[in-house]
């Protein structure tokens, strides 16, 4: 017998004859494979994600430069720049990994509040597409750098259109109150004074709001302030504006979640430009986590069940330095069992699901209700972003592997980080004999 489930969000995640599935392929004999914890990636998740925004931009002058930060494993960026998507960085670093996987310095987006001038210079020595400038004093240094290699650098200021993305405070961008982008009022007076540096370039604006946006609303509110700027700019300053780059933000499912999809978001978006008269503008996208978030899955091995008091407690062997989302911003992720029939031999009990790092805010899910057996296998589920990416060495806990599956195959794109891994850079004082 076999069935699909609604497990939130995975379009390739179901289970079959009680085993859970992804892409084809079973998640029991991956983390029998290769060990646990484990994050294992849908590609085809991922393709099926951007074929949204490839439908919302079909017939329009508009581009995707995936957001890295939220996944930024070289196979799944391979992935990504093979479709023809650009990239949007925020660290040397990641200009680096986004080279090494066959992406182009000139399809790159430089984001972020605190370039270093070693950055900004390296980044233009490659030739990137545009510096989303966040400051003032950021584009003096901008200038600086770019006349001391006898080059101009293209840049947009990033706008903060104090919208409110309604979304978690740690990952809302686009309020006054925040560390990012240039305050509305202040954007014109900027641009006049980029206009006049020899060493810039204009060649957009950039505005990005916040992150797991689930309502279309912000994005229409944020569109209309950004083009009111754009008017602005064009006629009082006679700056031509080549693209309008609106950053990332779309939502996912988690816990039922309903955002809409890129497409539908894009759709009700070109209503608006078309009628103020942008339609023919290149417009950028930074999106991350809509497009990896629900395509990966944490699997992990439950060492211990402890009843408690008050709760009762499933210790797994996944913890917040590989999942710190729960920790960070109280984030809700699903887990499931991979198969359901040992489960039927339990008691359902709520636990509250924990790692084994020492803190209190180690924790992965609360108050669950769970048929499960020690040495039982979980799937955490949604964490194909901001997982890895922001995983540590803390409690000097090896990162776990990371397998894509492609229909019906699996390819292990990073080994278990271990323990030499991690000694490698440190080394002990000399002691007197
Ligand atoms: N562009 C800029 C300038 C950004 O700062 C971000 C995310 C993105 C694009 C991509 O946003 P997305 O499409 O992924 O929402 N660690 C948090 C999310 C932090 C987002 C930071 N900026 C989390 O796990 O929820």
């Amino acid at each position: 017998m076999s069935h699909t489930s609604t497990l939130p969000g995975a379009p390739h995640l179901h289970y079959q004859n009680q085993e859970l599935m992804l892409e084809g392929v079973s998640l029991n004999s991956l983390a029998k494979e290769h060990g646990t914890p484990l994050f294992v990636y849908s590609k085809a998740s991922m393709l099926e994600a951007l074929s949204h925004y490839k439908r919302g931009f079909e017939g329009r002058n508009a581009r995707v430069h995936y957001a890295m930060k939220a996944n930024s494993s070289l196979a799944i960026l391979q992935l990504f720049a093979s479709e023809g998507c650009g990239f949007d960085i925020v660290s040397l670093g990641e200009l680096e990994r986004a080279l090494r996987a066959g992406g182009k310095a000139q399809d790159v987006i430089f984001s972020g509040v605190g370039k270093t001038r070693s950055e900004i210079k390296a980044a233009l020595e490659h030739g990137i597409l545009c510096f989303n400038v966040e400051s003032a004093p950021e584009l003096e240094v901008i200038n600086e750098v770019a006349l001391s290699l006898g080059k101009k650098a293209p840049i947009s200021v990033r706008v903060n259109p104090n919208v409110d993305a309604k979304t978690h405070p740690y990952i809302s961008t686009g309020l006054k109150g925040n560390k990012f982008g240039v305050a509305h009022e202040e954007t014109l007076n900027l641009y006049a004074h980029a206009h006049q540096l020899a060493g810039i370039y204009i060649v957009g604006i950039d505005c990005h709001i916040g992150s797991q946006i689930t309502t279309m609303e912000p994005y229409i509110d944020a569109l209309n302030k950004v083009l009111d700027l754009v008017e602005q700019i064009e006629s009082q300053l006679g700056i031509e504006l080549h693209h309008i780059d609106f950053g990332g933000g779309l939502g996912i499912n988690y816990h039922g979640e309903t955002p809409p999809m890129a497409d539908d978001l894009w759709k009700r978006l070109w209503s608006v430009i078309d009628a103020r008269g942008f339609g023919n503008r290149l417009f950028m996208v930074e999106p991350g986590r809509s497009l990896v978030g629900n395509a990966g899955v944490c699997l992990s091995e439950i060492q211990y069940l402890k009843p408690g008091e008050q709760k009762n407690f499933c210790i797994i062997d996944a913890a917040m330095n590989d999942l710190p989302r729960p920790a960070m911003y109280e984030a809700y992720h699903a887990i499931v069992p991979l198969q359901k029939s040992v489960g039927a031999q339990a008691n359902s009990v709520v636990y509250d699901v924990v790692g084994p790092v020492c803190e209190s805010g180690d924790w992965i899910g609360r108050d669950r209700e769970l048929s499960v057996l020690q040495g039982d296998l979980l799937a955490v589920l949604s964490t194909g972003a901001y997982c890895m990416s922001m995983s540590s060495n803390y409690n000097t806990r090896g990162r776990p592997p990371e397998v894509l599956v492609d229909q019906g195959q699996s390819h292990l794109i990073r080994q278990r980080e271990s323990l030499e891994d991690q000694l490698r850079l440190e080394s002990l004082i000399p002691t007197t004999p």
